[in-house]
């Protein structure tokens, strides 16, 4: 199953217009091709001053499209074409002229034209130069789109082509390609489901200064997390500290300690349809945190450890628990025998087993080897795989299960 399969053969269309900010939006262009959504590009005239078709066309491998063709080949029913195709229209960016067009039906060019023939969501990237975004027009714009149900992400402020520093900066391809994603996946199979995800490892202060943390970089959970919102579910995620940017559209809860993650996760799986305990939690931390810093002059100090509560296993015990449970399960011996030991224990439904002795497995890399557990004694063996893919594969059996339930 490909990483992202729900977002491979959509369709979006990518409407650019005249902004210096053209030159991210062939990113965006590039991005989204790469998860595998068919991108056709409309230019307006102003746009084609700054980028070329070919320069979309470089990346996306589709023909990219401007005015000139609006009166080609296909005649006057281009727009109709492209627009009953697509399962999002983007404008980015989009300038205070488009905007006006897109706010009021105005349909004088084959983006107009195609936005006005258009019925899937519409994301708007606005971006112009200082004074112009707070006009009372583009702010009326603004405010009218949005009435209309388009979703408008940024302007985010930051110095301005003109040298200016202000309000109108298009905002980054990176959170405009996870906001694509978002709805692109909306009606997918786990469209409905409420997913709670946990991801990161736990820091158990010593004292202020110093933390009993693990090698969980967060990249598995992370995976899960954005792969669940691309098939179209509401996402929670749980987080431990981790230097990873969070899956746009998901409803992220910052925690350090395990104590904070079962408070957290206690929270979040209140009614919702299935966990997945992905965090490297901590099983110990220090029985007493020290107020003050500990002088190394007193000498090595013996710290005292208390358990932490089993989080899982409080879910698992909780009135109206998520109807599907899945946990992981890090070993560095007797892989399946410690897994299978662990599902059971903890009442789970599923869990994932990785052998943390190999290179290419488990913490900090980007690929992963795992055998998925499942409550009937069933094991599947995965091959060498993206944490994406994981993710995939994992989400594909929780799928099933809901559904069974
Ligand atoms: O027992 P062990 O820590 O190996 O179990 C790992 C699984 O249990 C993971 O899914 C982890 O998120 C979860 N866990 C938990 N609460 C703990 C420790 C681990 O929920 N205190």
């Amino acid at each position: 199953m490909p990483t992202t399969s729900n977002l491979v053969g959509k369709r979006a269309v990518l409407g650019v217009t005249g902004s210096i900010a053209c030159y991210k939006a062939v990113d965006i262009a590039s991005k989204l091709t790469q998860l595998g959504v068919e991108v056709d590009v409309i230019l307006t005239r102003a746009a084609t001053q700054f980028v070329t078709p070919l320069t979309f066309q470089s990346v996306t491998g589709r023909r990219a499209y401007r005015d000139e063709d609006l009166w080609g080949d296909e005649g006057h029913v281009l727009h109709i074409g492209i627009a009953k195709a697509a399962n999002l229209l983007i404008v980015a960016p989009a300038t205070a002229n488009t905007l006006a067009k897109l706010a009021n039906g105005i349909a004088d060019n084959l983006l107009s034209l195609t936005a006005v023939a258009n019925t899937a969501p519409l994301l708007v990237a606005p971006a112009m130069d200082g004074g112009m975004y707070e006009h009372p027009a583009t702010q009326d714009n603004l405010a009218k789109l949005e009435a209309q149900g388009a979703h408008i992400v940024g302007p985010a402020s930051g110095h301005l082509a003109s040298g200016l520093k202000g309000v109108g900066r298009m905002e980054e391809p990176a959170l405009l390609v996870g906001w694509a994603r978002y709805w692109l996946g909306r009606g997918g199979p786990l469209q409905g489901r409420r997913l709670v995800v946990s991801a990161g490892g736990t820091q158990e202060a010593i004292d202020p200064v110093r933390v009993i943390a693990n090698r969980s970089s967060g990249k598995q959970g992370y995976a899960i997390a954005q792969t669940a919102l691309d098939l179209g579910a509401d996402v929670t995620l749980v987080s431990g500290p981790t230097a990873l940017a969070a899956p746009v559209g998901a409803e992220v809860v910052q925690v350090t300690s395990a104590d904070e993650m079962l408070a957290a996760v206690l929270a979040a799986a209140k009614g919702a349809d299935a966990l997945i305990m992905a965090a490297a939690v901590a099983d110990f931390k220090p029985a007493q945190a020290s107020g003050q810093k500990i002088k190394r002059a007193k000498g090595a100090p013996t710290i005292e450890l208390s358990a932490n509560p089993d989080i899982l296993q409080a879910v698992a015990a909780m009135k109206g628990r998520p109807a599907v449970l899945v946990g992981f399960a890090a070993e560095s011996q007797d892989l399946l025998a410690n897994a299978a030991k662990k599902l059971k224990d903890k009442d789970l439904d599923l869990l994932v087993a990785n052998d943390i002795s190999a290179k290419d497995a488990g913490f900090e890399v980007d690929t992963n080897r795992v055998v998925i557990l499942a409550r009937d004694g069933s094991q599947a063996e995965l091959p060498l795989m993206s944490k994406a893919e994981v993710a995939a594969a994992l989400l594909e059996r929780v799928d099933k299960l809901l559904e069974s339930k």
